[in-house]
């Protein structure tokens, strides 16, 4: 790596020869039919704990997968499954419990344990500062038998839990090498953004993408946001291109949405840009409409081609894009179009570009991008620990771990 985070320590900076490193990482994975899916954070992670093991550290690995009743809440053994396909591991299906504190004492040099989800402990998500996620019985039956933790979990970073932020408190710490790689790719485009900026904002929840449309017209650093997806379909209505249907005045959420989304174009109406045409499904095949003669309720599946010839040029002309969530149903070939071009039209651009969200990563590939020819582009793993980070760059699980000095403890 040419370039160092600044305030931070990271691996390199510790001896970690026969010592023992909690590692936080962030394999929480997507979910098809129970099956946990080989994706990049399970990738990029093993190539970190490869390193622990090559400067011969005992290894402990702390994940979660999931929230606390939603379906992909789950042990972490297909993951130990996944993971050996780069090292061999040890897996336990326990966290703190006799068992997981036996087998960290039993590892030897370069040798790694998996520990089960450490959401399965009520205590890791409560809603607490760093101080008192130190006294938990978690992090003060785990942080006696580590000498070092390390926190590789940059998508993890905007909650302020336990293993994120309860064992940096009372260990030394420092950050594994994705974690460097988001921070100085973020750092590099949310300070040095250059003009003409181009935001595309998509995705399923425009909600979600509600505080960084306003912090970014309140900052006037971006001369267009191109929104795609539900977000796009939002602005038809708000603009008044689509007449609102009974289905849509009853929605509570929805209305609430369509609100906000007014006051935006209030505000930036030269900036905000929505389709002016869109791919639905007529027999369950893709047919273009102008989006004048989208119905109320009828769901947008993808932008139509003018659009994305559109905001393609704008992408092409940029010198920095921010992308965040596909612009359609890429997963359905029929409605990849839109995301697949606006994929093209960044790896074309000379642009410095940072492209974060649940599934854009994912998205690159199964479009058929090949990741080398966005040799400008930084892909994050991060969800919404990227979209945070441009709103307050102060999320709990960064702070914890700058300007640390060793044997504070
Ligand atoms: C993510 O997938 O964005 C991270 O693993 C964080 O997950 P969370 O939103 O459930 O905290």
């Amino acid at each position: 790596m040419n370039e160092k985070v600044k305030d931070f320590l990271t691996i390199d900076d510790f001896d970690l020869d026969g010592k023992t490193v909690l590692f936080r990482a962030d394999i929480n994975s997507v979910v098809i039919d129970g099956q946990v899916q080989m994706k990049e954070r399970i990738v990029e992670n093993a190539k970190t704990i490869q390193k622990l093991l090559d400067k011969k550290a005992k290894v402990v690995i702390l994940a979660h997968q999931g929230r606390a009743g939603q379906a992909d809440f789950m042990h972490l053994e297909q993951h130990a499954q996944l993971l050996r396909n780069f090292m061999d591991l040890k897996y336990i299906d326990d966290i703190m419990g006799p068992s997981a504190r036996a087998a960290i004492k039993g590892l030897d040099r370069g040798e790694v344990l998996l520990l089960d989800n450490v959401r399965m402990l009520a205590e890791e998500t409560l809603s607490k500062t760093p101080e008192e996620h130190s006294q938990s019985l978690f992090v003060k039956s785990l942080a006696p038998l580590a000498d070092i933790y390390i926190n590789d979990a940059f998508s993890v970073a905007h909650r302020s839990h336990a293993s994120v932020v309860g064992f940096p408190t009372v260990l030394d710490a420092g950050i594994g090498r994705l974690m460097e790689r988001e921070l100085i790719a973020l750092e590099k485009a949310a300070y040095l953004i250059k003009s003409p900026c181009v935001y595309i904002l998509g995705g399923v929840k425009p909600e979600e993408v509600f505080d960084i449309i306003n912090v970014t017209l309140e900052r006037k650093k971006v001369e267009s946001i191109l929104t795609t997806g539900a977000l796009g379909t939002l602005f038809l209505y708000a603009s008044g291109t689509i007449e609102l249907g009974e289905e849509q005045k009853e929605d509570e959420h929805f209305m609430q949405n369509l609100e906000q989304a007014k006051r935006f174009l209030e505000k930036g109406k030269d900036i905000i840009k929505y389709p002016e045409d869109v791919a639905v499904a007529i027999d369950g095949k893709r047919r273009e409409i102008p989006v004048a003669q989208l119905k109320p309720n009828q769901v947008a599946y993808d932008i139509g081609a003018k659009t994305g010839e559109e905001y393609s040029e704008r992408i092409r002309n940029a010198r920095t894009v921010i992308m965040k969530g596909p612009a359609g149903l890429y997963e359905d070939k029929a409605f990849a179009k839109g995301t697949h071009d606006i994929f093209e039209a960044i790896s074309d651009s000379e642009a410095y570009s940072l492209l974060g969200g649940g599934h854009t990563s994912a998205a690159i590939s199964d479009v058929g991008i090949d990741r080398k020819s966005m040799s400008n582009a930084h892909v994050s793993l991060a969800g919404g620990a990227f979209l945070r980070y441009f709103v307050d760059k102060h999320l709990p699980g960064i702070e914890v771990l700058k300007n640390r000095s060793f044997k504070k403890f």
